[in-house]
């Protein structure tokens, strides 16, 4: 029998290459940095009893709920990249009527907020790991922060790195949405071109306005705050001699 005239089958159709989820830009670059055995024991210790994972808030695994962290329903604020705890410890300690959600990424720095803490016998502490921008947006109901702190966040001073910047118009729009009425946003960094995006961003924002009750410029420039500790970073850019920016806005 002649063999059939072999004929390639037409090539079947190919589903169009499944939409890739665009990588998101992120303010961060995670290093998984080694704790010191200090920091461990920290970890071992505490995490388990204040720490919760934004990824899983995120996904639902674990219910995003304040009153249940804290035993109460208190003030709350939210502050975004706490660094090595030295302003988180202080001002929880300052204001134990309030409740103060850290939120960071880097685990040594977690691990020393977490020793500060209890070291300090503070209860009103609750310590994030993750993307406090993801938290934000899917978790944090609207009106519900009293306020939020951004101290010094990374100044990404490259051009082509500016859009990892944290204060960025969208952002301002989530937190303006996130604080309740009258709730304040508190800004500090001592890179003055951030201090103008930042200025920028704040005042085009409806939601936000310059606290001039205490003492905010027409563009939210407030005198530094005494009570802020000088961190790490603030020494470093007091050394090297830039001048720092604090920042103050109420939710409308
Ligand atoms: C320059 S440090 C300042 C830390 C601290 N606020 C201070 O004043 O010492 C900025 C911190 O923000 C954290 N960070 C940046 N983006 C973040 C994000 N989206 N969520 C949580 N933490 C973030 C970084 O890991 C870093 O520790």
């Amino acid at each position: 029998m002649p063999e059939a005239p072999h004929t390639e089958p037409a090539p079947a159709a190919q589903p169009a290459p499944a939409a890739q989820p665009r990588r998101e830009v992120t303010s961060y670059v995670h290093h998984r940095a080694r704790l010191t055995e200090g920091q461990q024991r920290a970890w071992d210790r505490w995490w388990p009893v204040r720490g919760r994972e934004v990824a899983d808030l995120v996904d639902g695994t674990v219910p995003y709920d304040p009153p249940a962290w804290f035993g109460r329903t208190g003030p709350l604020v939210l502050e975004i990249g706490s660094g090595m705890g030295e302003s988180t410890a202080a001002m929880a300690a300052a204001a134990p009527g309030v409740d103060h959600l850290a939120v960071e990424v880097f685990e040594p720095g977690i691990a020393q907020l977490l020793m500060r803490v209890a070291e300090a016998g503070l209860a009103n502490v609750a310590v994030l790991r993750g993307d406090a921008v993801a938290l934000l947006r899917e978790r944090v109901p609207g009106g519900s922060l009293d306020g939020v702190r951004i101290f010094f966040p990374d100044p990404w001073p490259k051009r082509r790195h500016r859009k990892r910047r944290l204060v960025q118009p969208a952002l301002a729009a989530v937190l303006a949405d996130r604080l309740r009425p009258g709730g304040l946003l508190h800004l500090a960094t001592d890179w003055a071109d951030y201090a103008t995006q930042m200025q920028e961003v704040c005042t085009a924002e409806p939601l936000l306005v310059p606290a001039r009750d205490r003492g905010a410029s027409a563009t939210g420039l407030v005198p530094r705050p005494d009570w802020r500790p000088v961190t790490k970073f603030e020494q470093r850019a007091r050394d090297e001699g830039r001048p720092v920016s604090d920042l103050l806005y109420y939710r409308e």
